[in-house]
């Protein structure tokens, strides 16, 4: 038997295409192992959001050419973003490259595999469909813990943030059918999972695009009622979701929340930008005033409900004005948790074509690190309001600092470290928070 190698880089999407592409490898007769050196073909699944995600995947690919050179069998593809952004030319520039295969294409892996196996061919596969949504394979979870797992829930995004390149790279929205998401869900519950995490690129959108799929059987429901459907599977089982486009994310789906305690009280809300002019100029389609009602919506209907967000700095023409009034918006709501950014142009995208990257590197990494630097501040201090709080706490495993000591999520997932005693991963346990660093609660475990 033949054995591959996945390496995933990039967004849970990417971890969540790996599994399925695990599935059809393994449906097709190939072994997967867990150490390159063991591999007959190592396949790199990429990410291209930013220059340095890519740079960071052709480092490796170079790297592994020492590899390759003591296994003169050994073939390497490049899947995913970055497979579909530059096609051949990955290839032409990466020789030791042998296949690129684009998000859409996975199910030729088996024949691609095939054709290249022995030969010194070179192969790329980035046709994107309009359908496409795996929705029959059932993903071996390669990184799982056995408690928690991604469901992708749709493909592809159509919102053209002029930033971003996904729209590029992952084609047209399309939802899956909601019949195989809830299986899917129900499935993992009885295998003793505890938590799923329901992904698209805007989940909020899920359902309103309807899927020409001559396989689509099921109904077309909207992201709320899908919601309802998947945390009516058992109280025992979490509901999350990522990722909410704050121009889509309705009261609808805050009521469901409100509705359901297993849905998480966690939503990540990227505003990019605490400038007007900004969101306008990234095509984002809100203003800064519509994000705040949405934040306060969510506070009305969850008081309890943390909110993390993307934000990039830096942007075309972004001035120190634009600069304070992001730092200002982070002041006002105070992010439990936030991604942030620099800005990197990115070729073909609105902005590629008719913005310029007019700030300096050194401007845009001074002001990034303010953000970080205030963003750091309110972590701690939101952190210091939970010391003396009682949390549900799903248990996911053995921290990594301590063998004594377990580690799990509250529903605001928010990483909780306490003592081991008796509580085993994968139940739920009541913990207090007893201290706290600016990522971590500390607690114990209440009686
Ligand atoms: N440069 C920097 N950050 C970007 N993102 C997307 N495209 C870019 C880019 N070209 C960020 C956005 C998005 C997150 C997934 O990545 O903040 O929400
Ligand atoms: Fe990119 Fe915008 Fe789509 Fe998110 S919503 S993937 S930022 S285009």
């Amino acid at each position: 038997m033949e054995n591959v190698y996945i390496e995933t880089y990039g967004c849970q999407m990417n971890f969540a295409d790996s599994d399925v592409i695990a599935a059809i490898l393994k449906t097709a007769g190939y072994g997967l192992c867990s150490a390159a050196e063991e591999a007959d073909f190592i396949l790199i699944n990429t990410c291209a959001i930013r220059e340095n995600a890519e740079q960071r995947v052709r480092h490796r690919v170079r790297e592994l050419r020492a590899l390759q050179s003591r296994r003169l069998h050994l073939r390497i593809g490049v899947l995913g973003c970055m497979a579909e952004r530059l096609q051949n030319r990955l290839m032409a520039e990466e020789d030791n490259v042998s296949f690129v295969c684009g998000p859409d294409a996975y199910r030729r892996l088996p024949e691609i595999m095939k054709q290249i196996a022995g030969s010194r061919q070179q192969v790329a596969e980035v046709e994107l469909s309009e359908t496409e949504t795996y929705a029959d394979i059932e993903p071996v979870r390669l990184s799982g813990n056995g408690v928690s797992a991604f469901i992708s829930i749709m493909r592809g995004c159509q919102n053209y943030c002029a930033y971003c390149v996904v729209p590029y790279t992952r084609g047209r929205e399309r939802s899956r059918d909601p019949e195989t998401i809830v299986r899917e869900a129900r499935n993992l519950f009885n295998q003793g999972y505890r938590e799923v995490t329901l992904l698209g690129q805007n989940v909020n959108s899920y359902g309103l695009t309807p899927n020409p799929s001559p396989e689509w059987r099921g109904e077309h429901i909207a992201f709320p009622e899908l919601m309802d459907r998947v945390a009516s599977i058992d109280p025992q089982l979490r509901v999350r979701f990522a990722t909410s486009h704050p121009k889509d994310l309705n009261d609808s789906l805050l009521e469901v929340m409100a509705s359901h305690e297993n849905i998480c009280r966690c939503i990540h809300l990227p505003v990019q930008s605490g400038s007007n002019r900004m969101p306008k100029l990234m095509n984002r389609k809100y203003t800064v005033e519509w994000y705040l009602d949405r934040v306060d919506a969510i506070r009305r209907y969850l008081p309890d409900c943390s909110i993390t967000t993307d934000v990039i700095a830096g942007f075309s023409t972004e001035t120190e004005e634009d600069h304070q009034a992001t730092l200002d918006l982070f002041r006002r709501v105070r992010y439990d948790y936030a991604y942030m950014f620099m800005y990197s142009l990115r070729e073909g995208t609105y902005a590629w074509k008719h913005l310029a990257d007019d700030i300096p590197e050194e401007v845009k990494k001074r002001r990034l690190n303010e953000i970080i630097a205030l963003q750091g501040e309110i972590a701690l201090e939101n952190n210091r309001k939970e010391v003396g709080r009682e949390y549900e706490v799903l248990v996911e495993g053995v921290s990594h600092r301590s063998k004594e000591q377990l580690f799990g999520r509250n529903s605001q997932n928010k990483v909780i470290v306490f003592d081991h005693r008796d509580a085993e991963v994968g139940t739920y346990r009541r913990v207090k928070v007893t201290s706290c660093t600016q990522a971590t609660l500390l607690g114990e475990l209440v009686q």
